[in-house]
């Protein structure tokens, strides 16, 4: 029935159990970050880091060449790929701008099933120049998954010091990730052509396979940065000021090597005790293609877990909903045959919108809302992020689209807060949750499925 093959999982010596049929399912990392890569030199949206992100990648349902595994890349796909990271940026966005803006708050971001994700570069590490002078905001970034792609990735980060303007130190369960406090060459901020962008990754790109010399990259960094002038001193600024004066490790990003099929408590203990995870905080979780792979009955722990931890927790999910259709019958073959689920698996138990937010009550959630992607395309991005994939790739195939699109979903939730002071306008959970004029995502009232308890 599986074809996977286990013989190249070479991540022994961790401390955790490792069932050889987990391989695929790891190499599902890699084929979310070579869509990405594809999407982004395609021309949909920028990422500095995808490219150098997606190193030695070789997904499952990918061919071996980097060249090939691009172009089979469709552009129904790298439509849908930008939606996903929109949907997934505007959650981050919000949250990140929601505590800048309450002076002296802290806040943390928990990935779950991180993969190569790059988003801590892309919102934390690089994208200091958001941040007015007056907030001292403080964000906690942890990101967890297996031992070999959490290795993988440091690995990477490692290799590319100049690229990622980080540097990597092992931790007790993984890694640590700081900022160097030079600026990445390749660092950017939204608004700029795309195109031309990844041109210039390209560049930036070919100098990091001979082990990097610190110096080397002095003026070419100052020629060619998509920022304004003001923003790029105050993001050289803040940079130093997070090496220079970090007593609180601002902006270090943890990297946690962890089975999210085993005890939730081991996470929280391995969050909690040696990465300065504050379980007080505001907390967004993220989960991106992750809930489909994790048996359901574990991932409910695990949320439970998670909602009785953090009183201020709130989470954003993107996950396929295969429904009973012929479509959502193909891909759950599909993805059986290739050995990343099975009749247990998030994909197959929770097949609806409504399934995907009951889930989340269950699990101790107090408010949450969703839509499927078709409806997240037309309110949640924005007019220029539809532009921009219009602009970047003509696509014929309408019907598809649509019938793709439906079978995915963006779902939030958040716990009540018992704050009882603060009034909906000054908590974050209900922002994210709501729909209309008021909405953080950009939720349309008539598409949108809201639910509480
Ligand atoms: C499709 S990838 C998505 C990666 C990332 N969220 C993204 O969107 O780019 C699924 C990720 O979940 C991780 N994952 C699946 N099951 C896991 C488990 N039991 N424990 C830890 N990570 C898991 C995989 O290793 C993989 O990195």
């Amino acid at each position: 029935m599986s074809n996977g093959d286990t013989s190249n999982n070479t991540s022994n010596g961790s401390p955790h159990h490792h069932h050889h049929h987990d391989a695929p399912i790891m190499k599902t990392a890699d084929d979310a970050i070579l869509a990405k890569v594809a999407t982004v030199e395609a021309g949909y949206y920028q990422d500095p880091y995808v490219t150098a992100m997606s190193r030695h990648a070789s997904g499952i349902t990918t061919t071996p060449t980097a060249t090939n595994r691009r172009r089979q890349i469709q552009p129904i796909i790298k439509r849908g790929t930008h939606a996903r990271v929109c949907c997934m940026d505007r959650a981050i966005t919000s949250f990140l701008e929601f505590h800048h803006n309450n002076t002296n708050s802290k806040a943390q971001v928990l990935v779950l099933g991180c993969g190569k994700d790059t988003s801590y570069f892309r919102h934390v590490l690089h994208n200091k120049t958001e941040q007015s002078e007056s907030t001292t905001t403080t964000i906690g970034w942890y990101e967890v998954d297996h031992p070999s792609v959490i290795q993988a990735k440091a690995a990477i980060v490692r290799e590319a010091p100049h690229v990622f303007g980080a540097t990597v130190k092992k931790s007790v369960h993984g890694f640590s990730i700081s900022p160097t406090g030079k600026k990445s060459k390749t660092a950017t901020t939204n608004g700029s052509s795309s195109s031309r962008e990844s041109k210039k990754q390209k560049q930036t790109l070919a100098p990091i396979i001979d082990e990097g010399d610190e110096e080397e990259d002095e003026e070419e960094g100052d020629v060619v940065m998509p920022m304004e002038t003001e923003q790029f001193d105050a993001f050289e600024e803040s940079t130093l000021e997070s090496t220079t004066t970090d007593k609180s490790d601002t902006s270090t990003c943890h990297w946690i090597q962890h089975d999210l099929r085993e005890s939730p408590p081991a996470l929280v203990e391995k969050l909690t005790h040696t990465s300065h995870f504050d379980p007080s905080l505001p907390t967004l979780v993220l989960l991106e293609c992750v809930l489909m792979y994790l048996p359901d009955d574990e991932s409910r722990q695990l949320l439970q877990c998670l909602t009785q931890l953090l009183p201020h927790i709130c989470v954003c999910a993107y996950e396929p909903i295969l429904g009973s259709d012929n479509f959502g019958t193909v891909m759950e073959q599909h993805l059986t045959r290739a050995g990343v689920t099975s009749h247990d698996s998030g994909l197959h138990v929770v097949r609806t919108l409504d399934a995907q937010l009951d889930k989340l009550l269950a699990c101790g959630f107090t408010r949450a809302a969703g839509c499927d992607m078709a409806a997240a395309y037309d309110s949640v991005l924005t007019p220029v992020q539809r532009r921009d994939a219009t602009k970047a790739e003509f696509l014929d195939e309408l019907e598809e689209w649509q019938l793709i699109m439906h079978h995915y979903c963006l779902i939030v939730a958040a716990a009540a807060n018992n704050d009882e002071e603060s009034g909906d306008d000054q908590n974050f959970g209900a922002l994210l949750c709501s729909i209309g004029e008021s909405s953080a995502m950009g939720f349309d009232p008539t598409k949108t499925v809201q639910k509480s308890k």
